[in-house]
Formats: C-alpha cells, sequence, structure tokens
C-alpha cells in the first residue's frame, strides 16, 4: 500500500539535540500505514541508529540536500532559519515548533504555503495520549532528572545501615507535579529517597500519594488550576502565600526539583537565593524549568552552578540526554499522528487527507493552505 507521500527525517542540527524523528522500527510502521521514508545520512547515529538499520527497515538514506525535498518533513526541534528556508510550497511540517515563541515562523509558513503541525499544540485528551511528544519526553525528563541529581549528590537515596556505618534516607522535594515532576517523584521513590510534593493543582495530591510522596498542603485561597488541566499563573498575594508555606521546607531539603510551569508564560519562582544559602552543602537543586526561565533565581542554562556548596543543574534538554529511548518514543508519536491522515486504508487505496474535523488534526496544524490558524489567547 503506497499513498506516494515521502516523509523526510533530517538530522537535528541545534546544539546538543541528540534525537531523531524516526527508528527502523518507526520506518516500517510508517512503510504499513502507506507512506515511504527517507532519512538523512546518520540522522540517527547521535541517538543509536544506524543507516545500515534503516535501510534494512525500508527507508532511503538521502543527503542533507535532498531530505528537504521531501513532501512531509518530521522533526524534533523547530527548524533553524536555514532548515525552513529550504522547505518548498505545498510540503508539510510536523514539528515541536514552540508556537508561542515562534510567530513569524509561522507567518513565513503561511505566506510560502507550507502546512505546519506543531507537536506541542495536540490537545492533551485520552484519544491523543499516543500521539503526546511532550507527555513521553517529560517522562523521559522527569527520570532523567532524578539521575541527574543523584550523580551530583555525594550520598545514597535510600536509607543504609552496613557494617561500615549507616546513611539517613535523603529528603526529596519535587515541586510541580505534571508529567515530569510524578515521574520524578516515582523515580526518587525506587531508588529509595523520602519524597514531598507540591502542584498548585489540588487535583494532583491523590496521584502523588499513590506514588509515595507526601502531599504538601498549601492554604493559598485561590485554585491554580487553568484550562485544559495545565496551570495558570497565580495573584501576587497567593504566591507571597506559597513562599512563605515553602521556604523552610525547601531550606532542609538534600535535593529539589523544580518542574512548574505556566503554558505561554515565564516559569514560577518557587526558589529563592534565600532558600539556596540556607540548604546544606553537599545539597543538589535540578531545575527543570530553566528553559521557560528557570523555578530557582540562580539557575543558568546548561550549566551546573555551585552556590557555597550547593549544586543547581540547569540542563535544558533531558530528553536529548537519553536519546535512544526518547527517539523511540518520540517515533511512536508521530506514527500514531501521521496514521490519523491516512484515509481509505481498507480499500486499498490509501489517501492522505487534511481533515479538519478530526479535533487533533484542528488544534495542532497551525498552518494550513497559506492560513495561519493557531488560536492566540
Ligand atoms: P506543565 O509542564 O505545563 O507544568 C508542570 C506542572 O507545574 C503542572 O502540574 C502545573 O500545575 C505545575 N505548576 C505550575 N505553577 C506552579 C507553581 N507555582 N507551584 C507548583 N506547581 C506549579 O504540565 P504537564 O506535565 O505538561 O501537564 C499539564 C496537564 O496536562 C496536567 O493536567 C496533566 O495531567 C495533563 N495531561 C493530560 C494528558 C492526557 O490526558 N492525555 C497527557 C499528559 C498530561
Amino acid at each position: 500500500m503506497k499513498m506516494g507521500i515521502t516523509v523526510g527525517v533530517p538530522k537535528e542540527t541545534g546544539a546538543g539535540e541528540t534525537r531523531v524523528a524516526a527508528t527502523p522500527d518507526s520506518v516500517k510502521r510508517l512503510a504499513k500505514c502507506g507512506f515511504q521514508v527517507c532519512i538523512e545520512e546518520g540522522a540517527g547515529l547521535s541517538a543509536g541508529f544506524h543507516d545500515e538499520d534503516y535501510d534494512a527497515a525500508g527507508a532511503t538514506i538521502v543527503s542533507s540536500q535532498e531530505i528537504w525535498n521531501t513532501h512531509l518533513i518530521a522533526k524534533v526541534a523547530p527548524p533553524t532559519p536555514t532548515e525552513s528556508a529550504s522547505m518548498h510550497s505545498g510540503a508539510m511540517i510536523v514539528s515541536l515548533l514552540e508556537p508561542f515563541r515562534n510567530g513569524q515562523l509561522l507567518e513565513k509558513f503561511a505566506k510560502e504555503r507550507v502546512d505546519a503541525l506543531a507537536l506541542e499544540a495536540i490537545p492533551r485528551t485520552s484519544r491523543a495520549q499516543s500521539m503526546d511528544v511532550l507527555s513521553s519526553q517529560a517522562g523521559i525528563a522527569g527520570y532523567r532528572a532524578v539521575i541527574e541529581a543523584a550523580h551530583h549528590y555525594g550520598r545514597f537515596f535510600p536509607m543504609m545501615m552496613t557494617s561500615a556505618g549507616s546513611a539517613k534516607a535523603t529528603k526529596v522535594t519535587v515541586l510541580g507535579a505534571g508529567v515530569a515532576g510524578l515521574q520524578a517523584i516515582a523515580t526518587a521513590r525506587k531508588l529509595g529517597a523520602t519524597v514531598e510534593a507540591y502542584d498548585v493543582r489540588p487535583e494532583v495530591r491523590e496521584q502523588i500519594q499513590s506514588l509515595g510522596a507526601k502531599f504538601i498542603d498549601v492554604q493559598l485561597e485561590e485554585s491554580g488550576s487553568g484550562q485544559g488541566g495545565y496551570a495558570k499563573e497565580l495573584s501576587e498575594d497567593a504566591k507571597k502565600r506559597l513562599q512563605a508555606a515553602l521556604d523552610e521546607r525547601l531550606s532542609k531539603s538534600d535535593i529539589i526539583i523544580t518542574t512548574a510551569n505556566v503554558p505561554g508564560r515565564k516559569a514560577p519562582i518557587l526558589v529563592t537565593e534565600d532558600v539556596v544559602r540556607n540548604m546544606k552543602r553537599g545539597s543538589v537543586i535540578v531545575d527543570m524549568a530553566t528553559p521557560s526561565g528557570g523555578n530557582c533565581t540562580l539557575s543558568q542554562a546548561d550549566q551546573v552552578v555551585d552556590i557555597n556548596g550547593v549544586k543547581i543543574v540547569g540542563h535544558t534538554n533531558y530528553p536529548a540526554m537519553m536519546a535512544t529511548d526518547a527517539s523511540s518514543f518520540f517515533a511512536r508519536n508521530v506514527v500514531s499522528l501521521l496514521d490519523l491522515f491516512v484515509a481509505k486504508r481498507d480499500s486499498g487505496d490509501a489517501t492522505f487527507v487534511v481533515n479538519l474535523e478530526d479535533e487533533i488534526i484542528e488544534s495542532s496544524l497551525l498552518v494550513h493552505q497559506g492560513i495561519l490558524r493557531m488560536k492566540r489567547s
């Protein structure tokens, strides 16, 4: 079954980006859906996938120029100006596009009649779960953040009693219990730490507790739950109340992992300089919100800073630090998404159809046939 649509997978060019949007396994799955697949030479190497494996799976290996001539580009990170200039009218790009920051890129795509599907704009619904790269990548990030914390922390996570002495269980505090935060809680618990966690959305209390962590109860007198299951920005009053309630607990933590984000806004400040200065030497803060400005005032992007013996880890791309699994999950999400575009598969006459009545396509296809469809809030 062939539809005459070729999916092109370029090598990612962003600094530190090791992931790739297709794997040999996803190439086979795309072929079953009716797509042909071209992979740029060496595109999967940094994630552990070799050209010969893609070739054996049925993909065609092409040069960095040829890849941009394909009908449908599947990518991980938003395209650079050079990459977007290489796309031709009538093509489609499926990628993380950071639409809140990349208005100009989307306008350019509209002008040049390149369809653009932003993976971030896929709705967070049960039906869309298999296509949700934000979730698949955030889960990996939450896990990797704990491994990173353990790496920088000079002590055991579990309580240890040995003939050479004993060690207390490490106290981990997780701020923000969305996908990444919940995975961080689960991972820290599996390593044997004592964990407590806080989120402005009170509905996550039970999820935190079901992972064996303690929910930090803060009386905010307003709900932090916003639209679509996301958080909303708190009032100045509530921010002060939250700070007062958290500061002392945070200062006593051995490890803090922060994941708090409000879509389209700068990340809320939750760990102040005072808290850092009051923490014990040897403690570690992993600020997963660094890409959106940081939950800790002292975090620096892609650096580990040391403030009086407290390490603050500011990596901005945890999934890229686990490129093999991150790419496998990402690629499976892309297959599930592209499968939505295949119509009439049973008749043996499969066709590529953009059905804007499908709510997943409707929400995520931000540019279609020269029209910028993004809803601005
Ligand atoms: P996110 O990355 O936007 O934010 C992370 C967490 O930070 C959120 O839980 C948020 O409530 C919290 N936060 C924001 N401000 C805070 C503050 N001042 N203090 C403490 N915490 C703060 O969130 P993520 O992980 O993308 O999840 C967003 C929502 O989407 C959640 O409701 C999640 O359950 C839902 N979701 C639904 C899915 C589905 O049904 N298919 C799949 C994945 C997520």
